[in-house]
C-alpha cells in the first residue's frame, strides 16, 4: 500500500494532467463494470487517455485490458468514463481506486455512477435485469479508509447511494418502460464465487444481489465527498439458485447479451442528469 504523501503527489500530477488536456471537470464520472463497456459508444466527441498517463490511477498489470478514461458528452451532459477498476481480489488491497476517485473529486467531479455485474438473489430479477443499488452490505468488513486520520474518516453511510438521484433514476426507467429493480448489493471478496450457504446467509441479511466490487469505491467516494449512484446488471442467479454451473464465461456471455440495453439506459440516465442539480 502506498502512503498518503506519495498518493497525494500522484493525485496532484493526475489532476494537472486532466485539467491541461480536458479543462474543467465534467460533473459526472461513470465507472464501467463488466458488460457496461457499450456505454462508451454513446459518447459524442470522446477523447481517451490511458490510465498509464495518470499516476494516481490503477496501473494495469495485464496487457490487453482496456484501462482508460473517456471524456465527452452524452446529449448535453459532459461525462468522464472510467474503463477498468482495481478489484480487491487482485491484490488483497481494497484501496486500489483511492487515487483515481480522489483525483476525480479534486478535478471537480460531483457524482460517481458505479456499474457492475452481479449475481441475483431474487427470482424477480433474472439474468439480464438491472438493479438500482439502494444500499450495500460490506460482507468482508474491509475498509479502504483504515489508517486515514481525522474525524472525517467516520463517514456516514446512510443514503450513501443518493436518495434523490435514486428517485430520479426510477422515474426515468418508468418513463423509458424499462424494468429497474431496486435493492441491496452485497460485496463478496472473491475471486471464487460464493457457496450456496453463503448466498442463503446474504439473502437472510437482506441482500438482493452479490458481486466483487463497488463497495470499496462507494466508501472512498463518500469519504472524498462525491455523491454516488450504482446500477447492477444481473448476469446469473447466485450460487445454488439455478442448476447452471457458475463460471466467469457464463457471466461474461450474459453481460454481452444484455449489455446493449444496460448501456442504453446508462446513456439515457447520464444525459438526463443535465437537468439535475448535483
Ligand atoms: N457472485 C459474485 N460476483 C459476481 C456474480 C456472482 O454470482 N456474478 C457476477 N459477478
Amino acid at each position: 500500500m502506498i502512503d498518503n504523501k506519495t498518493l497525494d503527489v500522484a493525485i496532484t500530477a493526475s489532476v494537472e494532467k486532466l485539467q491541461s488536456l480536458f479543462g474543467n471537470a465534467p460533473e459526472v464520472a461513470v465507472v464501467l463494470g463488466s458488460g457496461w463497456a457499450g456505454a462508451v459508444s454513446h459518447v459524442q466527441d470522446g477523447q481517451n487517455l490511458p490510465y498509464t498517463e495518470l499516476p494516481a490511477f490503477p496501473q494495469p498489470k495485464v496487457e490487453g485490458h482496456v484501462n482508460e478514461i473517456v471524456v465527452g458528452h452524452i446529449g448535453g451532459q459532459r461525462v468522464v468514463f472510467l474503463r477498468g477498476r482495481a478489484h480487491t481480489y487482485e491484490s488483497g488491497e481494497c484501496t486500489g481506486m483511492a487515487g483515481a476517485l480522489r483525483t476525480l473529486k479534486r478535478w471537480g467531479v460531483k457524482l460517481l455512477v458505479q456499474t457492475n455485474a452481479s449475481g441475483s438473489l431474487r427470482g424477480h430479477m433474472p439474468p439480464g435485469s438491472l438493479m438500482l443499488i439502494a444500499d450495500h452490505i460490506n460482507a468482508p468488513q474491509r475498509s479502504p479508509l483504515v489508517g486515514e486520520q481525522g474525524s472525517h474518516r467516520f463517514v456516514d453511510m446512510v443514503n450513501a447511494y443518493d436518495a434523490d438521484l435514486r428517485k430520479h433514476a426510477l422515474a426515468l426507467a418508468k418513463r423509458e418502460n424499462l424494468m429497474l429493480g431496486e435493492g441491496t448489493y452485497c460485496w463478496a471478496l472473491g475471486p471464487q464465487f460464493e457457496t450456496p450457504a453463503e448466498i442463503r446467509m446474504f439473502a437472510a441479511w437482506g441482500a438482493d444481489a452479490v458481486g466483487m466490487s463497488t463497495v470499496p469505491e462507494t466508501i472512498l467516494a463518500r469519504h472524498a465527498g462525491l455523491k454516488v449512484m450504482g446500477i447492477a446488471l444481473m448476469t446469473n442467479m447466485a450460487a445454488g439458485l439455478s442448476a447452471e454451473a457458475l463460471t466467469h464465461d457464463l457471466t461474461l456471455k450474459q453481460a454481452q447479451m444484455s449489455g446493449e440495453r444496460a448501456a442504453g439506459f446508462l446513456a439515457t440516465l447520464v444525459a438526463s442528469l443535465k437537468d439535475v442539480a448535483l
